[in-house]
């Protein structure tokens, strides 16, 4: 490989090709000509965290060699998922050392397999993996990517079929087993999770879905696809509740932690169950277990990401179940917004001032 860096001219190097198409293809996924004519290792930009809590700055990074089991992907698009907020933060579940690329969902196709790898060069894939999305290739263990769907364009691939997709499907089908007809209150079901949640709930499972979000913009959207809203800036979820279902819901999902879990579980019907997923308040409620007693309710976490850990096979039938949902024409995945690379904390920011609806796409190739 060094001696080639240092040969000038494509005689030679062409030789080497056609004698050799798997070197080149290896050869060329990492190496470009550069402007003075030399070969050299290609670089690729980067959104990178080089300081927590502070702006992602776009670097250049040199392409490296694989290691046996992985991947490389021109990545097309990218997703700002509120957990990149908090990673890059410090405030994620799962801590990283500056500097690292962020991002942790992409789609792209893939360029360059390494040994002990069955994926074709040329697959259209989706993947998540922490420390990867937000830049123009990376490279991956295998197993952490999904081939997308033929109908499937990269900015939707992207844009939470493997994040708020999978999880929704997997809070919703297996963790609280909903059932047709059961009544779903759902809170920030104008961000990412909880619109794939509800989009689930009404045209999948058949639920009957009270979408709660915060200000007009976000309740005016949710009304136009069909769902009743609570807009929880402007009155108690609890008291909406009440109003609209004196009995209580069979179902909640609470993605907000704080005074938001607290109304959904004072909302709660006989024998509901209701799900924590996060806390975008940055709150976590305490459970007073006296009431869950007296009403059984079920309460209870559900993390995604664990399972990539412990139980790959399930992540596996959440992510196939919503690419079966898609190819089906059930669900239909919401962009509501686009930036470039260079853009990324324009993007950051669209989601913290809580502007973003429907999934932030990172638009790159
Ligand atoms: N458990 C899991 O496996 C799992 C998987 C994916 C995501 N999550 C969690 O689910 C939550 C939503 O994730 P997402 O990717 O859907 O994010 P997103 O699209 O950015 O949506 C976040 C939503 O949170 C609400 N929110 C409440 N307080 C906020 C605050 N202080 N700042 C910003 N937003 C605030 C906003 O809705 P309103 O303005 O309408 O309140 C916003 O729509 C996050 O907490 C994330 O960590 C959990």
């Amino acid at each position: 490989m060094n001696v080639i860096k240092k040969v000038r001219g494509v005689v030679s190097f062409a030789y080497t090709c056609q004698a050799d198409k798997q070197f080149s293809d290896k050869f060329w996924s990492r190496h470009h000509i550069a402007s003075n004519g030399y070969y050299s290792v290609r670089q690729y930009r980067a959104a990178t965290c080089t300081e927590l809590g502070k702006p992602l700055q776009i670097t250049e990074k040199k392409s490296n060699e694989l290691k046996p089991g992985q991947i490389r992907v021109k990545i097309h698009a990218a997703a700002v998922n509120f957990a990149d907020v908090l990673i890059n933060n410090g405030l994620y579940q799962v801590k990283h050392k500056p500097p690292f690329t962020s991002g942790l969902e992409f789609a792209g196709v893939v360029i360059e397999t390494g040994k002990d790898t069955k994926t074709k060069v040329g697959t259209r894939v989706v993947g998540m993996e922490f420390m990867t999305g937000h830049a123009e290739e990376t490279c991956v263990r295998e197993n952490v990517v999904y081939q997308i769907p033929d109908d499937m364009d990269f900015a939707t691939a992207a844009s939470g079929i493997t994040s708020s997709y999978a999880t929704a499907v997997g809070a919703l089908e297996s963790k609280a087993r909903i059932q047709p007809g059961e009544k779903l209150l759902v809170t920030a079901a104008g961000g990412a999770l909880g619109l794939a949640a509800i989009d689930l709930a009404k045209n999948v499972y058949g639920a009957e879905v009270i979408a709660a979000a915060g200000g007009s913009d976000k309740c005016n959207f949710l009304e136009q696809k069909g769902f009743k809203t609570i807009d929880y800036s402007k009155e108690s979820i609890k008291e909406a509740v009440k109003k609209a279902y004196p009995k209580g819901m069979d179902v909640a999902l609470d993605s907000n932690g704080g005074d938001h879990f607290m109304e959904c579980f004072k909302s709660m019907a006989v024998d509901g169950r209701l799900l924590s997923l996060g806390f975008s308040t940055g709150k976590f409620p305490s459970v007073p277990v006296n009431h869950m007693l007296v009403k059984n309710i079920t309460v209870t976490g559900f993390y995604w990401g664990i399972y990539h850990k412990y139980d790959v096979s399930y992540e596996r039938w959440t992510i196939n179940e919503a690419f079966r949902y898609f190819t089906d024409g059930k669900i239909n995945p919401h962009i509501g917004a686009t930036f470039s690379l260079d853009k990324i904390n324009d993007a950051f920011a669209y989601i913290m001032k809580r502007k973003s609806i429907g999934k932030v796409v990172i638009e790159i190739q």
